[in-house]
């Protein structure tokens, strides 16, 4: 009986856990389940939740306590409501949370995706709240079901604005996870407890589920990893595949037109990659990048494994392979024991490189990461003055990337309608948001656009014949 059960996913944190997200909808699809957009209507809540920073984390817990009160206000009308806990705070935290919040009747961890139904069905028939944030034997995309169903989620994402699932009737863009974990251990990250080990997914596997995206009608795709450049999945030929190979193995499937990556590590940016840059037109310009800071120290004691100097070298070769290329990047600052000069390193990295657009933190020190023990943390005040001067920076640097486009036309791929009557929204190559007035008839294609002004964050202009 599709659509007989109603079920409300919200979802904070990176693009894996957005991907995440439509994929826990499409294994509850053939149990009834159809997504709703918000929790009073839902038989099933599920936070897919996110650890990387502490405010990060306790949203879950606030949430949590609007969800028991809507829980109980259903349960005088009759109505029973499951509430899950996924994703890394689940991974975390395990059975605390259902201690701290006992509205809670499923933890599950981001590798048991496929096993939710199950154990939401144990949940219910068993009366007793369950756990399950085991790193099982068998991978769970390969027990996900297959993505021709063609459902959309109501993903909402607190961290970032780029949800793959728009509202309009046509879903442009997608997010594809290649490659999940991480073993690189930086001494501040919670990532390689969530999601564990470095595991990437077959070609084949990553092929058909392109082709059936290409169904849906998307014609653009990010592939996904938390170490995405580390990519090195079965090839076709059973050999071992880079992400450049596997870059022009999509570049030929029929229907996609653009392709990006995300997040990638200075020290996987191999000669392969950066040359696919020269050569694959499908492949975007533009390149996220995280350096985390400037100081040689602060960089060794957050074990990145690189210094300022390999950074800078490797943003040249990519600058020669591809000059237009627009540059974004993570930053933390305050990290333990970061003193004032070795911030203004980061400060003069970030003048020296120019970026198109840019996050950055303040250190937030996660239980159970190395540098949490560090005894000289850095207090707020200094890390918020440090936030501040950084972001004023990278600000600048963004409003003058954006002020240089203007004049220029540009292919946008429009992706959904605007807020404004008329007004459709899409990306530039360069990930900016593009708004113009035009027919809806645009969205899912790829239409020229002259751009007639900038602000910081979007671009707006007019559509030219093609
Ligand atoms: N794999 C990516 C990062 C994934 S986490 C990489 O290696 O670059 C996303 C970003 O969150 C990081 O780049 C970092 O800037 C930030 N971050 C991670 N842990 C943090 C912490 N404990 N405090 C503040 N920011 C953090
Ligand atoms: Fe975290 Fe470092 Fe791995 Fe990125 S490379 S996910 S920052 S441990
Ligand atoms: Fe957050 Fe987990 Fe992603 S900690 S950033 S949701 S991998």
């Amino acid at each position: 009986m599709p659509g007989s059960r109603k079920v409300f996913i919200k979802t904070f944190g990176c693009q894996m856990n957005v991907y995440d997200s439509e994929r826990m909808i499409e294994a509850l699809s053939p149990y009834g389940y159809a997504s709703v957009d918000s929790p009073e209507d839902a038989d099933l809540v599920v936070l897919n939740t996110c650890h990387i920073r502490e405010k990060a984390a306790e949203k879950v817990y606030s949430e949590l306590g609007r969800i028991r009160d809507i829980k109980e206000q259903r349960l005088t009308e009759g109505k029973k409501t499951q509430v899950a806990v996924a994703g890394c705070v689940a991974q975390a935290e395990g059975a605390e949370i259902t201690k701290r919040a006992p509205v809670v009747d499923l933890v599950v961890g981001p590798q048991s995706y496929h096993r939710l139904p199950d154990l939401l069905f144990r949940a219910k028939t068993e009366s007793r709240r369950l756990v399950d944030t085991a790193f099982p034997d068998e991978d769970k995309f390969a027990n996900l079901p297959a993505r021709d169903a063609g459902i959309k989620s109501n993903a909402s994402n607190d961290a970032i604005s780029r949800s793959a699932v728009s509202n309009a009737s046509v879903q442009a863009a997608a997010f594809l996870t290649i490659q999940e974990g991480c073993d690189k251990f930086c001494t501040f990250c919670v990532v390689p407890y969530t999601r564990g080990m470095e595991f990437s997914r077959p070609v084949n596997e990553l092929v058909k589920e392109a082709e059936s995206l290409v169904r849906r009608g998307v014609s653009e795709i990010t592939l996904l990893g938390q170490n995405v450049n580390a990519y090195h999945g079965q090839g076709l030929d059973g050999r071992q595949a880079s992400l450049a190979q596997l870059i022009e193995i999509l570049a030929k499937v029929e229907g996609i037109k653009r392709l990006r990556y995300t997040t990638s590590h200075a020290n996987d940016m191999s000669d392969d990659l950066i040359e696919a840059h020269r050569v694959q037109e499908k492949l975007m310009p533009y390149l996220h990048l995280p350096f985390q800071a400037g100081a040689d120290r602060i960089l060794a004691a957050m074990n990145r494994k690189h210094t300022a100097q390999k950074y800078r070298d490797v943003v040249k070769k990519i600058r020669s392979a591809r000059p237009d290329i627009a540059l974004s990047t993570d930053i933390i600052v305050g990290f333990p024991g970061e003193t004032e000069g070795e911030f203004q390193e980061t400060l003069d990295l970030v003048s020296e490189i120019g970026f198109a657009q840019a996050f950055s933190f303040k250190y937030s020190a996660r239980p159970g990461t190395p540098a949490a023990t560090i005894a000289d943390q850095v207090p707020d005040e200094v890390k918020s003055d440090r936030l501040a001067r950084v972001q004023a920076l990278l600000a600048k640097q963004q409003k003058t990337f954006n002020a240089h486009c203007v004049g220029r036309t540009f292919p946008v791929l429009f992706e959904r309608s605007g807020r404004h009557e008329g007004q459709i929204v899409g990306r530039s190559p360069y990930l900016q948001l593009v708004h113009t007035n035009g027919d809806p008839g645009h969205l899912g294609h790829i239409v020229p656009v002259e751009i007639s002004s900038a602000n910081s964050h979007s671009l707006t202009g007019v559509i030219r014949a093609a």
